[in-house]
């Protein structure tokens, strides 16, 4: 619903369709894909404030909100009085991106390739109903529960271009991603560079660039089901012995039980019961 440095809008119809009812969005900018998918239970996180606001206050505007927001001329800038007086934060934040596309942060002045105009207003109108049932989260992506879903994962590029955004690739731990990729439920689908190396990338598609070429690529795994350790198992099944009335003078030695993520908490209760 807006333009964005690093969208995925002209590639989302190459990734594959969500195999779940519920899409999730661990690093949203302007959620493309979901926008494709607009009609399944659509989770956004996005660190950046800016961002964050701008989708909240989209999941709340109106037609008449949006058809209201002026027309740039050439030259003039949203500081302005007559703008930053008169309009909402996140609406400066929306024409901002349009004057300039393909930005990482809302601009000021209409660019030579200004988009912001009445056609662009009566887009975002049209898709105003289709994100009222989103879940949109302010936050970084480890707070999400590990939920069985379709998981779009595309984060600031590891490589080049990953460096532009507020919350970019720089200081960045691709390794502790790696990890948690692996282990979310469901269908994963990683976007990257080719040649990033924190997953196995595969080459997606072939983007002509006005300078240089580059090669698209991909991490998928369909349907996902990681073995995962519980954490503390000790420490677990003192609590189960209570919640089971076992004695707690017996001696718990199996001490190295896996269980796979795909089984809920609550039900880890029955397994340990009876493996005791
Ligand atoms: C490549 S863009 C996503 C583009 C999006 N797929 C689209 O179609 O527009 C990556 C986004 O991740 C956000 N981000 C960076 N670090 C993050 C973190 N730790 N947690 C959540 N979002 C983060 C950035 O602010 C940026 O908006």
């Amino acid at each position: 619903m807006f333009s964005y440095y690093g969208t995925k809008k002209k590639l989302a119809k190459h990734y594959p369709k969500p195999l779940h009812d519920i899409i999730v969005e661990p690093f949203a900018g302007a959620a493309a894909y979901s926008m494709m998918y607009y009609d399944h239970n659509v989770i956004l996180c996005e660190k950046d404030e800016k961002i964050y606001k701008l989708w909240k206050y989209l999941q709340s505007a109106t037609e008449d909100d949006i058809m209201k927001l002026p027309i740039l001329e050439k030259g003039v800038s949203l500081n302005l009085p007559e703008y930053k007086d008169n309009y909402r934060i996140e609406e400066i934040y929306l024409m901002g991106f349009y004057l300039n596309p393909g930005s990482s942060q809302p601009k000021k002045s209409p660019g030579t390739f200004c988009s912001w105009n009445e056609s662009t207003k009566k887009k975002i109108v049209e898709d105003l109903p289709k994100i009222k049932h989103w879940t949109i989260l302010h936050g970084d992506y480890k707070q999400l529960d590990n939920i069985e879903a379709t998981w779009y994962i595309d984060p600031p590029y590891q490589s080049s271009g990953g460096q532009y955004y507020h919350h970019g690739n720089k200081g960045f731990d691709y390794q502790t991603l790696s990890k948690w990729t692996l282990e979310r439920r469901g269908q994963v689908i990683v976007c990257e560079n080719l040649g990033s190396d924190w997953l196995d990338f595969q080459p997606l598609i072939n983007l002509k660039g006005q300078k240089h070429n580059r090669m698209e690529a991909i991490y998928y795994i369909e349907n996902n089901i990681p073995q995962i350790e519980i954490p503390m198992i000790t420490k677990q099944i003192q609590v189960e012995e209570r919640k089971l009335n076992i004695d707690p003078n017996i001696q718990i030695i199996k001490k190295d039980l896996t269980v796979s993520t795909s089984v809920k908490e609550e039900d880890w209760f029955d397994i340990l019961a009876k493996e005791l």
